[in-house]
């Protein structure tokens, strides 16, 4: 039997995760996430990806949301989750669930993080529990 994948798919600015406002996002960066992650799951294949580009992460829905293989996506759009139709379009568009994932908690923030164009069309929402918001996804994922 082919292994379970998994995909983390990480929006604009998040390529600076551990760098960047360490007092929001924390000082783990993405690749001590991932490795930890890998080192928990072993049973799943989990890939990885990160645009700062919306067309970028669209692509990228799109080649993966019609494979089986795919238990899932866990999407952290970072700020086109309070702009992006286009990708609220693409989530739709797909077979794979997703699960929308925030490092912060977006509700008790600026009023602008409140609104998510993705939420609606996301199998769930996970946000405010810092990197661990990732691992709670695949979680969900696999429930
Ligand atoms: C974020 C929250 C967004 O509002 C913000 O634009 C980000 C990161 C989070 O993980 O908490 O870039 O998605």
């Amino acid at each position: 039997m082919n292994t379970k994948k998994i995909l983390i798919l990480n929006g604009p600015n998040l390529n600076l995760l551990g760098r960047r406002e360490p007092h929001v996002y924390g000082s783990q960066s993405m690749e001590q996430t991932l490795n930890s992650l890998r080192t928990q799951y072993p049973e799943l294949e989990i890939e990885y990806a990160q645009s700062n580009h919306e067309g970028t992460l669209i692509d990228t829905l799109h080649q993966v949301g019609f494979d089986p293989e795919y238990v899932g996506v866990v999407l952290n759009a970072g700020a086109y989750t309070h702009t992006s139709l286009a990708l609220a379009d693409a989530i739709r568009a797909i077979d794979t669930p997703v699960i929308e994932v925030h490092i912060s908690n977006v509700w008790s923030r600026e009023d602008f993080r409140h609104h998510s164009f993705l939420s609606p069309a996301c199998k769930g929402v996970i946000a405010g529990f810092g990197m661990s918001s990732y691992r709670l996804a695949i979680e969900a994922l696999l429930s």
